[in-house]
């Protein structure tokens, strides 16, 4: 291995230890700050509740998907091929994480491909920066197969992290020249900041359809990069972003026109039927996932997405709503903050 391969692994290697001691970490997600109506009399049963969805073309028989964290090391090559064989176990859809590595160093592809020799038949997302060539998007679609590519966008976390990139102004027409020219759903994705209404609007001008708001609350690149820094003298910025909760609302105007999916923070069944009240198609976890493969294992991780989707369904119980449609429509209340939020932004 040179001297970047070897960089490149560490700081996967890096930002997968941190997530997993963020665990004392906590922003504010502020699912505390949505509250359901409860419905005392439903009028059917929890055998009848469906939550099957759809990103697109793509089909899903539960709302959830395990989604990018990693590969480009030893170490994260074992834990993509556990996060796959839940994934294959439990039918849920997962992403890999950003594929740069395995583009610029073919040695370091197999910890990606591993994903697809552990899960042959699942949804399997491949996942790219804003910066990537259309040519290298293609090449990372191909090397696992891919069913959706992902598209992160993470200016802070490039921003604060030391050998970060400093220019963006290129993202808008990369992103619009790879969704006119690749064949599968493009979901372009933030990693923990949220997206405003100003940004889905740009995704919308350039024809992106699928939009992953990934809000504050759970991961925090802001910490994890600062983590890194030698002087760590960015830790100020912890806070940065919009919530999942508050990216959800700034949303609302968009999701009759693209499919709007959740993640950042989801920890609990409950915090994932509020994303879906809020208008997501679909909830991702990566942290949750990475702590369940990595600390409890493959069978603990599976009954845990089976648990977890269980519960979903008795929740849509209690607010008599039988499937995602019917949830998308269900009225929630908000505290304060967010109405605040709301009213300033205008977003009604
Ligand atoms: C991530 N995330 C991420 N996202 C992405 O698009 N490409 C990537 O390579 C990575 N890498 C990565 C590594 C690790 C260890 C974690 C935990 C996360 C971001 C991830 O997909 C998601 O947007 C955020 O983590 C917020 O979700 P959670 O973790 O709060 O559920």
């Amino acid at each position: 291995m040179n001297r970047e391969t070897d960089l490149r692994s560490r700081r996967k290697d890096d930002h997968v230890r941190h997530a997993l001691d963020q665990d004392s970490i906590v922003t504010d997600s502020d699912f505390n700050h949505v509250h359901f109506v409860h419905q005392s009399i439903p009028s059917f049963n929890l055998d009848e509740v469906d939550l099957s969805t759809r990103i697109g073309p793509l089909k899903l028989t539960q709302p959830l998907y395990i989604n990018a964290m990693t590969g480009g090391s030893e170490w994260t090559r074992t834990i993509n091929g556990k996060l796959a064989e839940v994934a294959g176990a439990t039918g849920i859809p997962m992403a890999v994480g950003s594929m740069h590595a395995a583009l610029k160093h073919p040695e370091l592809a197999d910890s990606f491909t591993i994903v697809r020799n552990h899960n042959p038949n699942g949804l399997i997302f491949a996942n790219v920066g804003a910066d990537v060539s259309l040519e290298g998007a293609k090449r990372a679609i191909e090397l696992i197969g891919a069913d959706a590519l992902q598209i992160h966008i993470n200016a802070p976390q490039e921003l604060i992290m030391p050998e970060g990139d400093r220019n963006f102004s290129t993202w808008r027409g990369n992103i619009k020249n790879i969704v006119q020219h690749v064949s599968i759903p493009v979901i372009v994705k933030e990693v923990g900041f949220g997206m405003s209404r100003e940004t889905l609007q740009i995704l919308k001008d350039i024809g992106v359809q699928h939009a992953d708001v990934s809000g504050r609350g759970g991961t925090n690149f802001a910490s994890i990069e600062n983590a890194r820094r030698e002087n760590k003298d960015m830790d100020y910025l912890k806070n940065w972003g919009l919530s999942t909760a508050i990216s959800l609302l700034e949303a609302e105007s968009f999701v009759d026109d693209m499919s709007i999916l959740a993640s950042g923070g989801v920890k609990t069944p409950l915090d994932a039927m509020k994303c879906l009240a809020l208008g997501a198609k679909a909830v991702g976890m990566s942290r949750t996932m990475l702590e369940q493969v990595e600390y409890h294992g493959i069978e603990a991780a599976i009954e845990y997405i089976s648990q977890f989707h269980h519960q979903m369904r008795k929740i849509s119980v209690m607010i008599n709503a039988r499937n995602i449609e019917e949830i998308n429509r269900r009225s929630i209340v908000f505290s304060p903050e967010i109405l605040s939020w709301q009213k300033q932004r205008s977003l009604h």
